[in-house]
């Protein structure tokens, strides 16, 4: 894989520049309420731009249906792009259309523009080789080259992150080689004990990176929505928690398999519970109560790993070398459920293990609760893209860039 580096020392000044980044930030009307992934892409642009290069920057945003729709506008994000660099940074209304046109041939060299959400355009996201071929070509006539720095959407086939590359000079951006680095050491030269923490609510989307870990963590930490399916195989009533009763199967022949490979797989001991699911918006307390793991009442549901649970993974946590965690254990958003995935990034922060935060709601988490970003070893900036590595498999858009 080419890195940036390598494209720098060919010379750029006056190349027109694609990085395709990942700009998909959480937005509350058009306010962005978590620029991670604009910050952590900015080295890049900010490198080539000083380097004489001119910089068209794209990304998707949501999931738009393949044609205009202004809540899924990228302005906000080029705003805020604009404000990171400390220099203007010109947006084009469209993707490859009149505006993308003139607002590349406006750029002077060092000048930087954003390009309207990739997802307008039904090529981005076709499973249709050739409908996605034909908006890659649209997107390869706008630049020169193209680098390759959204890493938060690797693991998607689409034209501006699988065919593009092919169609120019290709090279990684700083982001992609750092994430990639931190995910390489929990894959091929991991230090022991090795404690993963998995949260989130569906089990079915951690169903193959379970299946991987099993042969490779020593401790498995279950939190979150999640874990209800798993107390559930372990023969206990969930109440109304969320539970994927289809996923029970599966999970509990995950459960012997740990057992079988020596692998500790740790779930909740107590839980918080309430019969009402708190609103989020006003943020009135919701009072839960603390019951055992298994005695969750019928009528209740679990929306948080309780007290003890809190302190047994902090102990679980505390002498591992290296840990990678993924989604949070409750509700966070509301702060009388917030204390289960606290303890874990504070349980992170304590240890002095190498930790590896994966992207989406967990590195939302940690910043939205308060904590210093740089105290953790690496916040990756993607979620759905770090747990497919993880699982072993081969991500489209880093596979378009080895060669
Ligand atoms: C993400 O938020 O995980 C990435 O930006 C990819 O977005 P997607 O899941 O909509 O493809």
């Amino acid at each position: 894989m080419k890195t940036i580096d390598e494209l720098l020392a060919e010379g750029v000044a006056g190349r027109r520049v694609f990085v395709r980044a990942d700009l998909n930030v959480p937005l509350d009307g058009a306010t962005i309420t978590d620029d991670g992934r604009i910050r952590a892409v900015r080295p890049t642009i900010a490198r080539l731009a000083e380097a004489g290069a001119r910089v068209i920057v794209a990304s998707h945003l949501g999931r738009p249906k393949g044609a205009p729709d202004p809540a899924f506008s990228l302005a906000p994000a080029a705003a805020r792009l604009g404000e990171l660099l400390g220099t203007e940074v010109a947006f084009a209304t469209d993707t490859v259309g009149e505006s993308a046109r003139a607002t590349v041939e406006g750029l002077a060299d060092g000048g930087v523009a954003v390009i309207e959400n990739l997802r307008f355009n039904a090529g981005e996201t076709s499973k249709d080789d050739a409908e996605r071929g034909a908006f890659a070509d649209s997107l390869a006539a706008l630049a020169d080259v193209y680098v390759g720095d959204g890493f938060g959407a690797v693991h998607r086939k689409h034209a501006s992150v699988f065919d593009l590359p092919a169609r120019l000079p290709h090279y990684a951006g700083y982001l992609i080689a750092t994430e990639v680095g931190v995910l390489k050491k929990l894959t091929e030269d991991v230090k022991r004990p090795y404690a993963v923490v998995l949260g989130g609510a569906k089990v079915s989307d951690k169903l193959a990176v379970i299946d991987q870990l099993l042969g490779k963590a020593d401790r498995l930490l279950i939190g979150g929505g999640m874990a209800y399916t798993f107390l559930k195989a372990r023969g206990h009533e969930v109440g109304i928690s969320l539970l994927q009763e289809d996923q029970v199967p599966a999970v509990a022949e995950y459960m012997e398999r740990a057992e079988k490979n020596g692998v500790e797989l740790v779930l909740p001991v107590d839980v918080l519970v309430s019969a009402d699911f708190p609103d989020l918006k006003t943020k009135a307390p919701a009072n839960p109560s603390v019951v055992a793991a298994d005695a969750i009442p019928a009528d209740q549901e679990g929306l948080d790993i309780g007290p003890e649970t809190r302190k047994l993974y902090a102990s679980k946590l505390a002498d591992a070398a290296t840990v990678f965690w993924n989604g949070p254990m409750g509700v966070f958003e509301h702060p009388d459920y917030a204390e289960g995935t606290r303890a874990v990034a504070q349980g992170l922060l304590d240890s002095s293990a190498f930790s590896v935060v994966g992207g989406g709601d967990s590195a939302a988490a940690v910043r939205q609760l308060g904590f210093d970003e740089n105290a953790f070893g690496h916040i990756s900036t993607g979620g759905g893209a770090s747990l497919e590595y993880l699982e072993g498999k081969t991500l489209p858009g880093l596979a378009a860039l080895e060669d």
